[in-house]
């Protein structure tokens, strides 16, 4: 086996989606090589092809369900749809991205003896009655409802990583990603922050679920490259789980209001049937990421709003079409 030990090889799945192509131009910038991976499901080459000329870049269409090898030193595993309505139009291709995807991924860090970190998710913790939610808190999931696919998919990655952890000795690391929004989120996938925006720019109606009082932790996007860049530079026994996120709370009404102020726009608010099994509050408590990574978010609610209208409204006037 071919082994490179001052050179570091990443490979990033998922990495022509939104965190993905962050997280590709962070590495790029800190001049490490980079194998992208991605099976274009919800992500595209648009989202990377400013790296397409890089030396230090590679792009590789693949699907995590199926095994791949290739020699690298660190993996970041991000395939997998994150937004419900994108994760619930395939719920079975969902599971298997995260399930199938973290077996052969695993395999792969076992066998090139990479280090590997997860993208998991605060929903693991499902709809919480433990509030702000802590990484020792083991979550109230519905494991039969619309949103299993993801949220128990995303569980049993975890589990899969811990086990390749104590069985295979496989250096492993878990975030527990919160909310993150920013430039290259898919304007059409029904998230809030990006469903507000291009609402608002359109001067649509700004569909709230239920009455909008259910709050929400948005993190922006390179705050949160940073945490998962530290969490992968942390010592081998620092393994996770570790929340990331922005704890700053709001409710959902309160960032309708924001992104109408920020845009300037027309659009009233209109009130939606609340979705099942859509938590109630969701804000992370990232004293473990302080502490261990030395991390906390930087940016403010209303500057990431305002660096993610600008993205939004550059596309929508290079002629992007909602439906
Ligand atoms: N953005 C958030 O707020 C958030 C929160 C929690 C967790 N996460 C996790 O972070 C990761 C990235 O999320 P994102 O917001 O960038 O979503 P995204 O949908 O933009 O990115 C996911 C990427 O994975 C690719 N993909 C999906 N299935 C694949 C497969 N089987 N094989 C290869 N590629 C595949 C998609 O094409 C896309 O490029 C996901 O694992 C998600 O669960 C994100």
């Amino acid at each position: 086996m071919l082994r490179f030990p001052d050179y570091v090889q990443v490979l990033v799945t998922g990495g022509a989606g939104f965190l993905g192509s962050h997280l590709c131009d962070r590495l790029i910038g800190d001049g490490v090589a980079v194998i992208c991976l991605d099976n274009f499901y919800t992500g595209t080459r648009r989202n990377v092809a400013h790296l397409l000329d890089n030396p230090m870049f590679e792009l590789v269409r693949h699907d995590v369900t199926f095994p791949i090898y290739l020699e690298v030193n660190q993996i970041y595993n991000l395939a997998c749809a994150a937004s419900p309505i994108h994760y619930q139009f395939d719920p079975v291709q969902t599971t298997k991205s995260s399930v199938h995807g973290a077996i052969n991924m695993l395999g792969l860090a076992k066998r090139t003896r990479a280090r590997i970190l997860q993208a998991s998710t605060s929903e693991v913790y499902g709809d919480p009655d433990m509030h702000p939610q802590a990484e020792s808190y083991w979550g109230r999931v519905n494991p039969i409802g619309p949103r299993a696919c993801y949220d128990e998919g995303k569980r049993c990655a975890e589990t899969l990583f811990f086990d390749y952890y104590r069985q295979h000795h496989v250096l492993i690391k878990v975030a527990r990603i919160f909310n993150t929004y920013g430039p290259r989120m898919h304007p059409n996938d029904g998230r809030v922050v990006s469903n507000f925006i291009r609402q608002a720019l359109e001067n649509e109606p700004i569909t709230l679920f239920g009455d909008g009082s259910q709050t929400r932790s948005f993190c922006y996007v390179t705050d949160l490259i940073e945490g998962l860049v530290r969490l992968m530079a942390t010592p081998d026994e620092v393994t996770g789980p570790v929340n990331l996120g922005n704890p700053g709370e709001f409710t959902v009404r309160e960032l309708a209001e924001k992104v109408i102020a920020l845009t300037g726009s027309r659009s009233r608010i209109e009130s939606l049937p609340l979705p099942a099994d859509d938590p109630r509050q969701r804000k992370p408590d990232i004293d473990l990421a302080r502490k261990t990574l030395d991390w906390e978010p930087k940016v403010a609610l209303d500057e990431g709003l305002r660096r993610t209208i600008e993205y939004f409204d550059r596309l929508l006037a290079a002629g992007w079409k909602s439906g």
